[in-house]
């Protein structure tokens, strides 16, 4: 689901018009939308309902507050990866104790934050952290919840820097290797064992490998049941959204991905492990990011120059790859689209920002209806894993954040200032 749409040739987020949020709020600048948002927490929600589950929304792909809490108040746990990011959840309304902690690197004071906060459970994902978490708790004369991080040695079929459950990559304890670390666990005087988790990657766009990760970690979660006090399996997150075509395919077809030739659905997720997780009579834990924000969210942008090259036409807008990092990290491909509807034939361009780097870009020989300067055009699928990753490199203002939430909208985060870039900076007497 997406609320992008062309209204008489302007294109709208809900019931506003992006250009009405650009004029008042200038570009760039992304916007979210909270009816898309709302609405892939239902439809997520609805096709688990046979399980008894809780979505813990994955706060990195998009922390902010007013974010945050639309997910709190439709009853969302949350997937947290540090102590900054707990912070957020507890601020914006959300709850400690619907909050699974995860990450690699976890300090002794985020340790202590969390536990003194009451989360859900720490997802562990070495030895050396069961042992720091045991001596924080101690310290503090508390018990901390946790869940290994079992990786299943399972191709994602995604993105090498977005891929997690293979042996290779850094996360979580092999699955040979997990009830030789949970019986260590059991051992450590001051943590109780509450769960087991694991995580295969990011932008899944088939149910296969979600499918072969459920069957292989449900077999040892059956096992680990018989000798600990399990209460739960996180499955973690990665459903996969459609990029590419979403305006020209139309929505509600679009988000199903018709005319993709990858696609899944939460329909399809659910079907291909539902059948394999309800046997183990525990409750499950969805750590979705993505899915729930990405298709949400746009970023405004103003071309600046047209610049022709023999070789090429360069569209030079206002945004940067300090504020969209993902064409430039993941090669991703992002949708898009002008403000106002146009049926000029399209020509290909390089869409790229002003950034003195040649992975600068947006697009690269893409086919766009011609761009003059002072044209507005928005960047679609860019409210997951967006502004999160923005920087302030070459010393760019961050963006603001609007919320639309039918013909309202919420300035939920307000452009930096000059001030702000150099907030907390000095220069010797
Ligand atoms: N759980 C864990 C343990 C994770 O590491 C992640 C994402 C998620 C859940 C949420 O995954 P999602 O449902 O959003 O796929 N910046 C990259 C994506 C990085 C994903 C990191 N981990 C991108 O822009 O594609």
């Amino acid at each position: 689901m997406h609320s992008f749409s062309y209204v008489d040739g302007t294109l709208r987020c809900e019931g506003v018009e992006l250009n009405e949020i650009a004029n008042r709020f200038g570009t760039p600048a992304y916007v979210y939308s909270a009816a898309t948002i709302r609405g892939n927490y239902q439809r997520l929600d609805t096709a688990l309902a046979p399980l008894d589950h809780l979505v813990c929304y994955a706060v990195k792909a998009n922390s902010n507050l007013a974010v945050l809490n639309l997910l709190a108040k439709l009853d969302s746990g949350f997937d947290i990866v540090s102590g900054g990011e707990l912070f957020r959840v507890l601020k914006a309304g959300g709850r400690a104790d619907r909050c699974t902690f995860a990450g690699v690197g976890k300090t002794r004071e985020e340790i202590a934050f969390a536990l003194k906060e009451g989360v859900y459970s720490f997802n562990v994902e070495s030895e050396g952290e069961l042992a720091r978490i045991n001596d924080v708790a101690g310290s503090l004369g508390m018990k901390a919840p946790i869940a290994i991080r079992v990786n299943p040695d399972v191709d994602a079929k995604t993105h090498k820097f977005i891929s997690t459950g293979k042996s290779k990559n850094k996360f979580g304890i092999g699955i040979d290797r997990a009830a030789e670390v949970y019986q260590v666990a059991a051992n450590l005087p001051h943590l109780k064992i509450r769960g087991v988790q694991t995580h295969i990657g990011s932008q899944i766009l088939e149910s296969g490998p979600f499918a072969e990760a459920a069957a292989k970690l449900a077999a040892l979660v059956q096992d680990l049941k018989k000798s600990y006090d399990i209460e739960f399996f996180d499955f973690g997150g990665g459903i996969g959204i459609v990029y590419d075509d979403a305006l020209s395919s139309g929505s509600p077809a679009w988000w199903d991905g018709q005319g993709s030739s990858r696609r899944i659905t939460p329909e399809d997720y659910a079907a291909a492990i539902i059948p394999v997780l309800k046997p183990l009579g525990l409750r499950i834990l969805f750590e979705p990011g993505r899915f729930l924000v990405g298709n949400a969210g746009a970023l405004l942008s103003t071309v600046q120059y047209v610049k022709q090259t023999p070789a090429k036409t360069f569209t030079i807008i206002d945004a940067a790859m300090n504020d969209l990092i993902r064409p430039a990290l993941y090669e991703g491909w992002h949708e898009i689209v002008p403000l106002r509807q146009s049926s000029a034939d399209k020509i290909a361009m390089d869409v790229v920002g002003p950034v003195c780097e040649s992975g600068d870009f947006f697009a690269q020989d893409r086919p766009l209806p011609p761009l003059q300067p002072d044209d507005r055009i928005a960047v679609l699928s860019s409210g997951a894993y967006g502004f999160v990753m923005s920087s302030n490199y070459n010393s760019r203002p961050l963006l603001p954040e609007i919320l639309v939430d039918g013909d309202k909208m919420h300035l939920a985060r307000e452009r930096q200032s000059m001030d702000d870039l150099v907030r907390g900076e000095s220069i010797p007497q």
